[in-house]
Order: C-alpha cells, then structure tokens, then sequence
C-alpha cells in the first residue's frame, strides 16, 4: 500500500508519523518547500529502527513521487491565522489544490483522496472537479474531528469516558457546522435524555468554537494532533476496507435532499473510498439547518476555479 500526503506542514508531517508509526503502508511526503518533507522523512525513517518495521517513508519536493499511489492526504495549503475565518482561505487554497489535483489525476488516477485543507467542503469540491474521480473516491477530513471535539467536552462535563459516547456531527465543517444531540448517545441514553437543552447548547457552542479557541491559543497555525489523527484514522478505514461508519465530507447526489455539494455526513469507508452515504432521519429543525449550511457552501462554491 503506497500512501502519499501531500503538505509537509503540521498536519502533514503528523499524518506520516501516525501513518508510518502504525506500519499501515509506504508513505511519502510532499512539500513545495525543498528541504521540508525530505529532512521530516530522514528523522522518520530513523524511528523505523525503534519501531521494527521496513516501510518506507520517503520525502520529496517532487511531485512526481506521488505516482501509483493508492491513497492520497491533501494537507498543503495555508492554515488559519487569529481572526481569519476558514472560507476567507478560499482563493488562496484554491489555486494550491487545483495544481495539485490535476498532478494526482495524472500520476495515480486510481486514488482515494482525502482533503484536509480549509475551508473543508469547498476544497473537497475542488478536488472532486479537478480530479474527475467518481464522488465515492474523494471525501474530506472534518467532522469527524468535530465529533471527537464534541465527545470529549461531553466527557468533561459528564465526567466520565469519551469512549462511551457516540457523537454525530455533520454539516460543513466551519459555520454551518451541525453537532446533533438526538444522535449522540452516552452508553445507549440520548444527549438530550441525560443534559438540559440550555447545558447542550452550551456544548455545541464550545465545539463549534474549539478550532478558533486552539488557533487563538497557538497564535500562529491552527490544531494538529486532533487533526492528524482524525485524518490517519480515515486513511486506515479505507487501507484496510473496513467498512465503519464515520463523518466525512461526501459529495450528494439527491441524499438528505441536496445535490451537487460536498458537505458532511455519516458514510460507510472501505477500500473505494466514500462507498456508502448514511442518511440519518433528520426532524424538520435538523434538516432546515442542514439545508442552511449547505446554502451557505453552494454560495462560496462560485468563487472557485472550477474551470
Ligand atoms: P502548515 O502551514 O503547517 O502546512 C501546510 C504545508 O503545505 C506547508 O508546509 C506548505 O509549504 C505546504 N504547501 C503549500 N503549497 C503546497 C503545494 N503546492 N504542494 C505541496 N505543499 C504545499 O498547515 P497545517 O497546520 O498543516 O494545515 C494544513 C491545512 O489543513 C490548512 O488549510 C488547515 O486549515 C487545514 N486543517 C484542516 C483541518 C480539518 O479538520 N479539515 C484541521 C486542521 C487543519
Ligand atoms: C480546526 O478545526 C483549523 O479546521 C481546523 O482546527
């Protein structure tokens, strides 16, 4: 199995290490930036000897390295910076992904491409285009990072294991991001059995903050660790056809009523990639907020570069 990321940044370089820790396949590393993912892959393939495995982790500025493999990450792009919101990254991100999905296209058209880069959804569509790929083999990396941020501030409140709590989050992930409490489960038990509405919205408020709230923090560059982690996790469901259910950011063809659009919610992965779009029964109140945050996405789709 022939993993290539392409985007030697935080999350790039973090998604290798998972990767590469994991023994899930050979990995290379890609970066615009000469020197970057040659010297991460170097201190990486030295951990190799700790580790006790042969895969090799290989980076490069050379695109062309990328050739037949059968996964793609797409982390290269610009991060947030304070203040900035993820869709304001458009146009500058757009141009990198363009490039870049014309030369996955070319040198390993067989792919499953996972988009990391924001803003998420629109970014995934670019791809989608870009590449020409059927919809199931390009999906984005987002709520599920939004699902593990929700689950772990319930398991704070609730003081208990974020392992016992199932949530469901879809939506885009940025403003119309959608934590959904009727499908959250702690142990079995409904959010919205064991937590007042005014403490739940709460919740939802701080998840749909957490991503500003890190970058705040960090001052410069936006989270990682959750990030490539969530992105690793996502490439091993496809590596090894495992057929779980997460949040992706999936293409719609007529699901959840909406068409032509990348946006977040439950799929099945296996080795094709998105190969199965759960549709969850959303209530009237559920479905007019999906149907605001993918108005929203549908509006920024006519700023990209889509030809
Ligand atoms: P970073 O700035 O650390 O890394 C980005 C890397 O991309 C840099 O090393 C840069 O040189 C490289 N790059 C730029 N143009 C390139 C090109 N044409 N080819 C190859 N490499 C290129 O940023 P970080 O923290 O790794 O984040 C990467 C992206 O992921 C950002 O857009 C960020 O907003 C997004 N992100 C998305 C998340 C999600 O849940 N979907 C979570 C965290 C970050
Ligand atoms: C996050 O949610 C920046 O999208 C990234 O942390």
């Amino acid at each position: 199995m022939k993993i290539s990321i392409i985007g030697a940044g935080n999350v790039g370089s973090l998604t290798a290490m998972r990767l590469s820790q994991e023994a899930v396949g050979d990995v290379v590393l890609i970066d615009v930036v000469q020197g970057v993912a040659e010297g991460k892959c170097l201190d990486l393939e030295d951990a190799r000897a700790i580790l006790k495995h042969n895969y090799c982790i290989e980076g490069s500025h050379d695109i062309n390295k990328i050739k037949d493999s059968e996964i793609v990450v797409i982390t290269a792009g610009l991060a947030r910076r304070p203040g900035m919101t993820r869709e304001e990254l458009i146009s500058k991100n757009a141009q990198i992904l363009r490039e870049v999905s014309l030369n996955i296209k070319e040198l390993c058209p067989q792919a499953v491409v996972i988009v990391v880069t924001n803003p998420l959804d629109l970014m995934t569509y670019l791809v989608l285009k870009a590449t020409g790929f059927k919809p199931s083999k390009v999906f984005g990396m987002g709520v599920s990072l939004d699902a593990a941020r929700f689950a772990n501030l319930i398991a704070k409140e609730l003081n208990i294991a974020s392992c016992d709590i199932e949530t469901t989050v879809i939506g885009s992930h940025g403003e119309g991001m959608l934590p959904l409490p009727r499908f959250t489960f702690v142990k079995g038990a409904r959010l919205n059995e064991i937590l007042d509405d005014k403490k739940i919205e709460f919740l939802i408020e701080r998840t749909y903050k957490r991503g500003l709230e890190i970058l705040t923090l960090l001052g410069s560059g936006s989270a990682y660790f959750a990030p490539s982690l969530a992105a690793a996790v996502l490439v091993k469901a496809v590596a090894f056809d495992e057929k779980r259910t997460f949040g992706v950011c999936a293409y719609l063809d007529g699901e959840y009523g909406l068409k032509d659009i990348c946006i977040g919610v439950p799929c099945l992965l296996g080795k094709d990639g998105a190969e199965k779009i759960i549709e969850l029964d959303l209530n009237r109140e559920e479905k007019d907020k999906l149907d605001k945050s993918a108005d929203a996405i549908q509006k920024l789709i006519l700023q990209l570069p889509l030809e």
